[in-house]
């Protein structure tokens, strides 16, 4: 029997046919590395796109090129219309709001209780709430949305590692992200607690209506989140499509993704 056979297979449906997210032609090359050799994607309002690729195929480069974090050779990246290769600092700053990126492995700040953890990008970014001084209302909302209430004022060293991947989510949504980039959000969890976070990833997106970006290993999440699929491989968008067209691909480097 397939382990993962309880986990609910329903798709939402995409909440329209608008991108919010747009990267043509993406390159980017390290020396002799050609890492970007030419990366589309296109990520729909309100629909969950999972990237797969293989360790060092260039999954991070994207990320940190669309976060702007990084500057691609060539190619455009547009996050709501707006072209972020050349926006300046301040409409970047200000455009990153509209982004949320859970990092792999949590991140969370050691010295700084779940409470502050959470303030800490409130504070530098309030005038998006009309420059609120109470911000506990927001961390409460925030950490509803996890199911971490209770564990407002632990700290990280005291909670489990799928409570501290729980509160970096609640971190990501506090600024109320139209997008969500999630790094590998299942890595280093054990099973039980990787289908917590994918069912509970299902229930943002409903909660918040975010389109997200997965990159992910783990097929399985792959198969729970995804309603459209993009294989990374070789610098490019070498196969796309719905999890089961993927998985149906007679292309043995697209087989290689589900073995
Ligand atoms: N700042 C950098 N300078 C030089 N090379 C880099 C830099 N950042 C990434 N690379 C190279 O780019 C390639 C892609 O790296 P990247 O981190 O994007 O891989 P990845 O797909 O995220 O892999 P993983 O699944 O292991 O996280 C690698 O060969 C890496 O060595
Ligand atoms: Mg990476």
């Amino acid at each position: 029997m397939n382990p993962n056979q309880n986990i609910q297979e329903k798709k939402e449906p995409i909440i329209s046919k608008k991108f919010i997210l747009e990267i043509k032609d993406l390159k980017k090359t390290f020396g002799n590395n050609h890492v970007l050799n030419g990366f589309n994607l296109e990520l729909f309002e309100g629909e969950n796109l999972v990237i797969m690729g293989k360790s060092g195929s260039g999954k991070s480069v994207m990320i940190k090129c669309l976060v702007g974090l990084m500057q691609p050779d060539s190619g455009s990246i547009k996050v709501m219309g707006k072209d972020i290769t050349t926006l300046n600092r301040i409409d970047l700053d200000e455009l990153r709001t509209d982004i949320g990126f859970l990092f792999q492995g949590s991140a969370l700040y050691d010295s700084m209780t779940v409470r502050e953890n959470l303030e800490f990008p409130l504070r530098r970014h309030k005038h998006k709430f009309g420059n609120i001084s109470d911000t506990a209302p927001l961390v409460i909302e925030a950490l509803e949305s996890v199911g971490l209430v209770d564990a407002i004022d632990l700290m990280p060293a005291e909670l489990s590692g799928g409570m501290q991947r729980r509160v970096a989510l609640a971190r990501t949504l506090i600024l109320k992200p139209k997008i969500i980039l999630y790094d590998e959000p299942t890595s280093g969890l054990d099973p039980i607690t990787a289908k917590e976070i994918i069912e509970l990833m299902k229930r943002i997106r409903r909660q918040y209506k975010t389109s997200s970006l997965i990159i992910t290993h783990d097929v399985d999440c792959a198969r729970v989140v995804s309603e459209r699929m993009i294989l990374l491989v070789d610098g490019i968008n070498y196969a796309e499509g719905t999890f089961s067209e993927l998985k149906a691909s007679k292309d043995e480097k697209v087989k290689a993704f589900f073995k």
